[in-house]
Parts: structure tokens; sequence; C-alpha cells
């Protein structure tokens, strides 16, 4: 038996954002999608998962309570076996997940980090993820290829390269990691990187190897209005079966 086979795997799931950018009226978490919350929406791909063995929901301090009443909703509906906990966030996205690493019990060897903002993540994403880690990969990312072409630019709007699109990749959540490699790399990036958005990016600095496995059109990101509208068109036309 693989070491990893033992190791219960946990969902970090960052929600303690202001969603400042989707207007709202109220954080990201509980915005309404299709008439229920972004969480809720989360919770269901997150516990689709089989794999999965505790939720830790990183939530808003202004809105623990309304969290967790959305949180209780998914547990009572047949999910009891999995272990949901709700912590308070930080000031930004790195010490939300600090919050959350926080909070890990000693069986918590895989950790996947995952943004309530892509709250159509599908259960079969999660799994490829966690897949992927317990095949040997300390660090993992689920990425699609770029359909646009990318340039890099400077200040002043000036192009200093175009890389080969072929050789890039969008980044989604969630990414999933062996807990020692991901606390390490929090904690050496804590004294040179301010504010973080992508965890393996941690894990490149300090030096890991991170894989990246196919992603999801589904795992898109819910950052403006119009990601509303788009989120609404895949769950409404079907495309998005959990
Ligand atoms: N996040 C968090 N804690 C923070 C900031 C962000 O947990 N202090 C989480 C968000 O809830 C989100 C993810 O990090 O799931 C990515 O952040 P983003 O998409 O920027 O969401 P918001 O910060 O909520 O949106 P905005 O920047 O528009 O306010
Ligand atoms: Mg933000």
């Amino acid at each position: 038996m693989n070491v990893t086979d033992a190791m219960n795997a946990v969902v970090i799931l960052v929600a303690a954002g202001s969603g400042a950018r989707l207007g709202a009226g109220m954080p990201k978490v509980l915005a309404p999608l299709c008439g229920e919350p972004l969480l809720a929406h989360a919770l269901r791909g997150i516990l689709g998962c089989g794999e999965v063995g505790r939720v830790i929901i990183v939530a808003p301090a202004s809105h623990v309570g309304q969290c967790r009443e959305v949180a209780a909703g998914y547990h009572r509906r047949g999910r009891g076996s999995v272990r949901v906990d709700i912590v308070t966030g930080g000031a930004d996205r790195s010490a939300s997940v600090e919050a959350g690493l926080a909070v890990l019990g000693p069986d918590d060897g895989i950790v996947l980090v995952h943004d309530v903002a892509r709250c159509l993540a599908p259960s079969d994403l999660f799994a490829r993820v966690i897949s992927s880690v317990r095949a040997g990969h300390p660090a993992v990312v689920p990425g699609l290829p770029v359909t646009d072409t990318v340039k890099v630019v400077d200040g002043q709007g000036r192009v200093l390269d175009t890389p080969d699109r072929g050789t890039l990749r969008g980044i989604q959540t969630p990414q999933g990691f062996l807990r020692e490699v991901l606390q390490s790399a929090h904690r050496q990036s804590r004294a040179v990187v301010t504010s973080a958005t992508d965890d393996a990016g941690l894990v490149e600095r300090a030096g890991g190897q991170v894989r990246v496995v196919a992603g999801d059109h589904r795992a898109l990101k819910i950052t403006s209005p119009v990601d509303l509208i788009v989120a609404t068109a895949l769950l409404q036309g079907g495309s998005y079966a959990g």
C-alpha cells in the first residue's frame, strides 16, 4: 500500500473575500446563483467526491453564522460522514489559506485549496487532483489550454514577449498538495510574498515541482457579474453534472 493511500484528503475552501468586483451587496460566498449561494454550489461539487474526507470553510468574519447555516443544510443531506468545519478568514487570500492550514489534524495528509469563486468545479475534478497527489505528485494543479494569445508587457504597455501559446495553461483550483509541501511553502513565503493568488506558485518559489492535470471549463472563476451569467448558462444548459 502506498503511504498516501492512508492519508485523509481535506479541502480548504477559501471563501473569506468581499466580492467587491461582483458587487452583489454581500460577500461572494453568499451571492446567489440560480437561487442558491455560491457556497451551496461549491459544497455540492466537493461533497460529491467520495475521496474528500473533510472540508474546512474559511468564511468572512462578518458572515460566519450564515455560512454555517448553508453548510448545515448540506451536512443533513446525507453527507454526514464528511466533517465540515468553519473558520474565520484573514485580510488576504494567503492569510485565509493559512487560517485553514492552522486547523488541520494529524491525519489530514493531502490538502486541496479551492476558491469558492470556482463554485461549479465538478466532483470529478477534485477526484482527478487527489488521485494525482496519491500517485506521487506532491503538488498538482488543474489547467486548461489558453485560447487567447498572451503577451508580456511592461508598465507602459510595451510588449516584451509573446510566449508560445502551446506551452501555456490557464490554472484553476482545486490545487492539491501533500500537506507538508504546502505548509512549508507558505512558511517560506511569509517573508517575501505579500498576497499570493496561487498556492502552487509558492511551492514553485520554494523549489518544488508542480504537476498540471486536465482542468474543466466548469471550474470558471466568478469574478465579475458577466461570470455569473456564464455560470447560470452552464447550470441551466445542463452542462453541469456535479
Ligand atoms: N479570499 C479569501 N480571503 C480573502 C480574500 C480572498 O478567502 N481575504 C478568497 C475568495 O473568497 C475567493 C478566492 O480567495 O474564493 C479568490 O479571490 P477573489 O476571486 O479575488 O474573490 P474576492 O476577494 O471575494 O473578490 P474581490 O477581489 O472582487 O473582492
Ligand atoms: Mg480578491
